[in-house]
């Protein structure tokens, strides 16, 4: 990569916050780069871990005369979830502005403090995205080992530096913050759940193919989705009236983590592989920009009555009592060439009652952009570069 330091999408808040993200995705950089100025305390310094841990009460001291409004970086706070106390007394007593970094809500929330009661609000920080990377980006190697900033400025050692984040952060992670009682069987969860990403769950099938009790799925899966390692896509439904639960899919928040994951960093992947990294990394991108530009709209993917799929249904309005829901489609396919056979649950859905289909857009991996009736073919890039600039939704 030519650009050493990568400029982020997410903005700074005017107050304070919490910011929540997997391990290695540039929280600290972001910090850093962000808040020069902020007195900084870095809980993996383990002498002020220790200081800390002990007497919360000294964060005050150590921070010094500060003016009302200055900033104060707290990064790792979940090693220290009682320094929580301290931050709501000193927002009041002294009106700092807290940066709370950590890797996930859920330690925090375990260790019994109440996450500010309101006072914070809540920012994510996700893999790079396209918009981030510009020039630097590679449809072809992030498609192989996804967008971890780790991975991505360090490209020849990607196998070996994704191996080494499911082995050890990962591990790490959840074991030290007690998350499992027992890591083996959480082990063999987590390459099945590798295997799967971007399918429907069927907890059954996990069960017995990790050979783990059909009860501690869920919770296995709530594991992953609270330290932001993966994230369920819920299927669309447009009638409210349907009561049958639809499955969830589950896709991991990186593409790289998930081949890892999955036991396969040094196998070359297949087009069936391929093809569920291309849509992990276009959800990726759709919830970048969802959370970044605020847009917080709902997200899903479609089964039609016919069984056939659409990869990405995003709400643009909800249903009201006076107007019908209004979605943006989008289908994604890892080929050179479109086939219109493609377009047809899009379609399907454009003729459904009762639902305002805005956009029909097909994503694919060839070259050229096509527009055929009312529904846009783009390739990847160029969907991308739409996408950030509000073209979608
Ligand atoms: N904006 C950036 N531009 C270029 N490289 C970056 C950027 N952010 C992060 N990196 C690279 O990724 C690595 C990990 O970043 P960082 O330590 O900030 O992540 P983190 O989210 O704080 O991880 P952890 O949870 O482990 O503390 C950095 O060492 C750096 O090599
Ligand atoms: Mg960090």
């Amino acid at each position: 990569m030519q650009n050493s330091s990568i400029e982020r999408l997410l903005k700074l808040p005017e107050r304070t916050f919490f910011l929540f993200g997997p391990r290695g995705i540039g929280k600290s950089t972001w910090l850093r780069q962000t808040l020069p100025k902020a007195a900084f305390f870095d809980l993996l310094d383990a002498a002020l871990y220790l200081q800390l841990f002990r007497n919360p009460h000294d964060l005050e001291a150590l921070a010094g005369d500060q003016a009302a409004g200055s900033w104060i970086v707290l990064d790792e706070i979940q090693k220290v979830p009682a320094l929580l106390d301290e931050v709501h007394r000193l927002l009041e007593t002294r009106r700092w502005r807290f940066a709370l970094c950590g890797s996930s809500a859920r330690t925090l929330r375990r260790g019994g403090v109440n996450l500010l009661g309101g006072r914070a609000l809540t920012r994510f920080m996700a893999p790079f995205s396209q918009r981030e990377l510009g020039a630097d980006f590679d449809a072809d190697f992030s498609l192989q080992w996804g967008l971890l900033p780790l991975v991505q400025v360090d490209r020849q050692y990607a196998a070996d530096l994704l191996q080494a984040y499911v082995h050890t952060y990962i591990k790490e992670e959840i074991s030290e913050e007690g998350l499992v009682r027992r890591l083996p069987p959480f082990l063999r969860f987590l390459e099945v759940a590798g295997l799967l990403n971007g399918q429907v769950v069927n907890g059954q099938n996990i069960a017995r193919d990790a050979a783990i009790p059909r009860s501690s799925v869920d919770g296995y899966f709530s594991i992953l989705q609270d330290t932001l390692l993966g994230h369920f896509l819920p299927s669309y439904r447009p009638q409210l009236k349907v009561r049958e639960k639809a499955r969830p899919k589950f896709y991991w928040f990186d593409a790289g983590v998930a081949r890892a994951a999955a036991g396969l960093a040094y196998d070359p992947p297949d087009r069936l592989w391929l093809g569920a990294a291309l849509e992990t990394l276009v959800y990726h991108e759709l919830r970048v920009y969802n959370h970044v530009y605020n847009k917080h709209r709902p997200i899903a993917f479609y089964r039609t009555p016919a069984g056939a799929e659409i990869d990405f249904v995003i709400e643009t309005r909800k249903r009201t009592a006076s107007s019908p829901p209004h979605v943006a489609c989008l289908e994604i396919k890892l080929a050179e060439k479109w086939n219109r056979g493609w377009e047809r649950p899009m379609r399907a859905l454009h003729k459904v009652e009762g639902i305002e289909v805005e956009r029909m857009i097909g994503v694919y991996t060839g070259g050229r952009a096509y527009h055929y009736d009312g529904l846009d073919v783009w390739p990847l890039e160029e969907f991308l570069r739409r996408l950030y600039e509000g073209e979608v939704f």
